[in-house]
């Protein structure tokens, strides 16, 4: 009872709660001659994102981790009127190929794809005075996950929403003694929100096409 059920559930789910979107089918098909990993969010999980920037009535959306853009097209659809999404890639490959996708989707005026490691863009979006954002998904490179934490929290207010992918990977997270870069972070990402007092927060397992692994969601509750 492990992925093959898990990749059937989230199809009969897809199917019935995601239908057969032609900008998202091109992305993810563009993605792959352009041989991208296939790592985008899936289709369930993609819908949850834009369900909560649009419970969150967002206008500003901050992603760190494009790909090719699959995730951000459900986050700039979320968008209320006038807003838009800024969303950071380390690799101009990636970021090519996100931006032709989003074009195709109608969605080039709403998102701005920044170039560069988020290390380095972060500081200039602070420094130009963007933000406060309203949702911040963090989904790049896990091992600067913590940092990736910290820089949300600068560029957050009260009610912003912080989501982190990839926050279980097989039920790792639990070691304490794992060496992986990626799993010390996502246990230092939790220990921040534990003794943070800006922020509430969840996190949720998830199965499915991609797997067992889930999301950390941190609601922010007072003013940086
Ligand atoms: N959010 C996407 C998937 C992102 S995969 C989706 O669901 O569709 C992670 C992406 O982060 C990759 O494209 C990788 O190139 C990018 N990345 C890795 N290190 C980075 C860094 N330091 N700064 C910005 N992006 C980075
Ligand atoms: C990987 C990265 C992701 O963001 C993800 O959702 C799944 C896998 C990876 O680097 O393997
Ligand atoms: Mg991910």
């Amino acid at each position: 009872m492990t992925q093959e059920l898990w990749s059937a559930v989230d199809q009969y789910f897809a199917e019935l709660l995601t239908p057969r979107d032609a900008a998202l089918d091109a992305a993810l098909a563009a993605n792959r001659e352009a041989g991208l990993p296939a790592i985008d969010v899936s289709p369930p999980q993609g819908k949850l994102l834009y369900l909560l920037a649009r419970i969150q009535g967002a206008r500003d959306i901050l992603e760190i981790g494009t790909l090719g853009g699959y995730s951000t097209i459900w986050l700039a659809r979320a968008l209320t009127p006038g807003g838009r999404v800024i969303t950071l890639e380390a690799d101009p490959r990636h970021a090519e190929t996100a931006r032709a996708n989003i074009t195709r989707a109608g969605l080039e005026a709403v998102v701005d794809v920044r170039v560069g490691p988020a290390q380095e863009t972060l500081p200039k979006l602070a420094a130009e005075g963007c933000g406060p954002f309203d949702v911040i998904f963090i989904d790049a490179d896990k091992a600067s996950t913590p940092d990736y934490f910290t820089w949300a929290l600068k560029l957050s207010r009260r009610t912003s929403i912080i989501i982190v992918d990839n926050v279980v990977r097989d039920g790792a997270v639990i070691e304490g003694a794992n060496s992986d870069p990626g799993v010390r972070a996502m246990r230092r990402f939790f220990e921040m929100v534990s003794a943070e007092p800006r922020v509430t927060a969840t996190a949720i397992q998830t199965v499915g096409s991609k797997g067992y692994d889930g999301f950390g969601i941190a609601l922010v509750i007072a003013d940086g």
